[in-house]
């Protein structure tokens, strides 16, 4: 039988399996740390650092730190959530992320971080950078200025043999997710939907298909991200 240990999370006794990772401790008992390279069921990764707690006094990512016995963690304090905030605002300016005309908007985690921690504009400058939008795929469009390079769809979108749908290319400033050509010709319709599904923003947009969802009814828009791990205080 696994064994229990006690963790105190902004000062809260948490019990949890020893050597499960904090992110999941800390939502087993009703407390939210927002993520956004992380997606259940798959392999964590830590690039985006959203996650990240004082653990023991240490900054480290939750999603991939695991608990231990005694471990004392500073999740929804001041300091962190100012971090947060910056590194949600670094997105901003490090892309080209146009709400209002992204079929993602009201599913977009980005934008429900935006929300969630009340960033109205962000503090550093604009990049604008040069992006591409690619459309030479039979299923999918993959809008570059919306990537925020989470690896998501690489770490997830796989077919029954685990070969990998996606892939990255290029290093530094130039790196971009590509679909493997010759897995694109695999790649149906359901697979399509669920590479869109997995992105967390509106980089990978299913062909043919739009507003199957109007807006003002998506997920967000109905309750703000993390208020299904929150327990009402
Ligand atoms: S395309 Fe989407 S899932 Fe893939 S790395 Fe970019 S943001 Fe992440
Ligand atoms: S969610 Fe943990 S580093 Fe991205």
């Amino acid at each position: 039988m696994a064994e229990i240990v006690r963790v105190y999370i902004d000062g809260k006794e948490c019990l949890a399996q020893n050597g499960e990772y904090l992110l999941q401790a800390a939502r087993e008992n009703g407390i939210y740390i927002p993520t956004l390279c992380h997606y259940e069921g798959v392999k964590p990764k830590g690039s985006c650092r959203i996650c990240t707690c004082k653990v023991n006094g240490r900054l480290m990512t939750a999603c991939t730190t695991p608990i231990a016995e005694g471990m004392v963690v500073e999740n929804n304090t001041a300091e962190i959530n100012e971090m947060r905030k910056a590194i949600i605002e670094l997105f901003f300016v490090e892309g080209n992320h146009f709400c209002p005309t992204c079929e993602k908007s009201g599913d977009c985690e980005l934008q429900a971080l935006a929300y969630k921690y009340q960033i109205t504009a962000p503090r550093y400058p604009f990049l604008f950078p040069t992006k591409r939008v690619v459309a030479e795929y039979s299923r999918i469009i993959i809008d570059h200025n919306r990537c925020v390079l989470c690896k998501r769809c690489v770490r997830a979108i796989k077919d029954a043999e685990g070969r990998s749908f996606f892939a990255y290319r290029r290093r530094g400033q130039h790196i971009e997710v590509i679909l493997d050509k010759r897995m694109s010709e695999q790649m149906d319709y359901e697979k399509a939907l669920e590479a869109e599904k997995v992105c967390p923003v509106g980089a990978i947009m299913a062909r043919r298909i739009a507003f199957t969802t109007p807006v003002g009814h998506r997920k967000y828009d109905k309750k703000p991200i993390g208020s299904d791990v929150e327990k009402i205080k």
